[in-house]
């Protein structure tokens, strides 16, 4: 099905037949513009940027790429098409219609699972919004753009879910996702990861990397909820969000490349003579590999939860790929292993898997990622050069669950507080080296032409060439 691109709010959800929906988007719409041109990409009005657009739900097609400026970018809402007598397919309510409506007993956990995803995606495009200005080709700020505006159409698909399914509560959280602000002392964006800084181009590459790949499981165990147009709608965002983990991994892998190529032209491993050639030596993007890894890892909650076992017996969220698992779909009797310390020593415990939930999902996302790894890796080895990327242990820089109150070292070794005042700035990234990436960062905006610390892309985007204008400045 594609879109009447003339309605002011492309959709695929037959907007024109609800008259009260169509007018209370109406109504959120300018709302949601001040607040995209207030804190949105800076100083980018006037851009024409070549983003791609969904203009349908059809595998075979579904996006169409043009020139556009942001503040005119049509931020539609798709839900991915609806599974004829689709079954829920896990917990207490197995085998029962998925819902169309919110059932009484689970609107505000519903609520509050849908306010807590849609927060996300403003707080990353306030969080990106200065990186246009020292983007190191057009080809890369093209990309954080895609990534910001697809960002503003995922919180317009929870927006509508508010609006469609949750009456005048919903509308007033709508509100409320445009009020709260990444980083603002009073009024702070739900998760803690999404009120940190990112300052650079690495910590947006990291990001995108890492935990846009939250995004993905949290997403994908959401694609099964037993709320058929909550899992609609996250299915198609997933199709979205393969793109932002593209830009990520691409974007280190590149840097990895860079640096690489200096190492192995100048017959060097040292920072300080890698930094003085103006490209991020590999310690340095370990360090901020595990910053990001660390702080995302937190955002799947505490090991054991009872919420994150009765919002799966509820039918409300699922397991990654939960239809293709071979189990009984309830985990009545099943177990999961969970680390756990005792007397400084790290064991593994077998505790009921409904209650391990979250930690079943950190997992799944620690594969993915461990994956992403491996493929960098071939980058130094491609070149001879012995260095390997490792993702720090589980329990490293925890704030939250079993490892939150303890300080662990990066291999997983408990240490006192004394050792880790010692250790940590060889571990995390220090002023120093945020001053230095800092120092790196200027803006490169002329086709075709890359910062000295990035490697150009295999290839440029919708079959375009590396050099072509991706962004216009008027
Ligand atoms: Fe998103
Ligand atoms: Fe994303």
């Amino acid at each position: 099905m594609s879109i009447d691109y003339s309605e002011k709010i492309p959709n695929n959800v037959d907007l024109a037949s609800n008259k009260t929906l169509q007018r209370a988007l109406e109504h959120w719409q300018p709302a949601y513009l001040d607040w995209w041109n207030e804190m949105g990409p800076d100083k980018t009005t006037s851009a024409e940027v070549y983003l791609r657009t969904a203009i349908s739900v059809d595998p075979k097609g579904w996006a169409h790429f043009d020139h556009v400026k942001m503040p005119d970018y049509r931020w539609g809402i798709f839900l991915a098409p609806q599974e004829p007598d689709r079954k829920i397919h896990f917990g207490e309510h197995m085998g029962q219609n998925a819902w169309q409506e919110v059932p009484g007993e689970y609107r505000s956990t519903l609520r509050r699972i849908i306010v807590t995803q849609g927060d996300t995606e403003p707080a990353s495009v306030e969080q990106q919004r200065h990186l246009g200005m020292t983007c190191p080709s057009l080809y890369d700020m093209r990309n954080l753009f895609q990534v910001n505006v697809e960002e503003g159409r995922h919180l317009w698909a929870m927006v509508y879910l508010l609006h469609a399914h949750f009456g005048r509560d919903g509308r007033e959280e709508g509100e409320a996702l445009l009020e709260r602000r990444s980083g603002d002392a009073d009024n702070p964006r739900i998760l803690t990861a999404f009120n940190e800084k990112t300052p650079d181009w690495l910590s947006f590459f990291m990001f995108t990397f890492i935990t846009d790949r939250d995004g993905k499981f949290q997403l994908a165990a959401l694609a099964e909820s037993g709320f058929d147009p909550l899992a609609r709608t996250c299915k198609f965002m997933l199709t979205e969000e393969a793109h932002h983990l593209f830009v990520g991994e691409s974007g280190i892998s590149r840097m990895i490349q860079r640096t690489c190529e200096v190492m192995v032209q100048h017959k060097t491993d040292d920072p300080a003579k890698l930094r003085a050639m103006g490209v991020v030596d590999l310690p340095t993007l370990q360090k901020y590999l595990n910053f990001h890894y660390s702080v995302t890892s937190d955002l799947y909650g505490a090991e054991i939860s009872s919420n994150a076992a009765s919002f799966y017996t509820n039918g409300l969220k699922g397991r990654y790929e939960e239809t293709k698992l071979g189990d009984d779909h309830r985990l009545d009797s099943a177990e999961y292993p969970v680390m756990e310390v005792t007397d400084d020593k790290i064991i593994t415990r077998h505790v009921p898997a409904l209650t391990a939930l979250n930690e079943r999902l950190r997992d799944d996302w620690v594969k993915d990622v461990q994956g992403g790894i491996d493929r960098w890796n071939k980058v130094p080895e491609k070149l001879g050069i012995p260095f390997r990327f490792t993702l720090p242990h589980k329990g490293f820089h925890r704030k939250i669950g079993i490892f939150g109150e303890l300080h662990l070292s990066p291999e997983g070794r408990v240490i006192s507080e004394a050792e880790w005042t010692h250790k940590h700035r060889d571990w995390l990234p220090t002023e120093e080296d945020r001053a230095f990436v800092q120092s790196l960062m200027g803006r490169v905006a002329e086709p075709g032409k890359f910062a000295n610390w990035i490697a150009p892309p295999a290839r440029g985007i919708n079959n375009q060439p590396v050099d072509f204008e991706y962004v216009r400045f008027n």
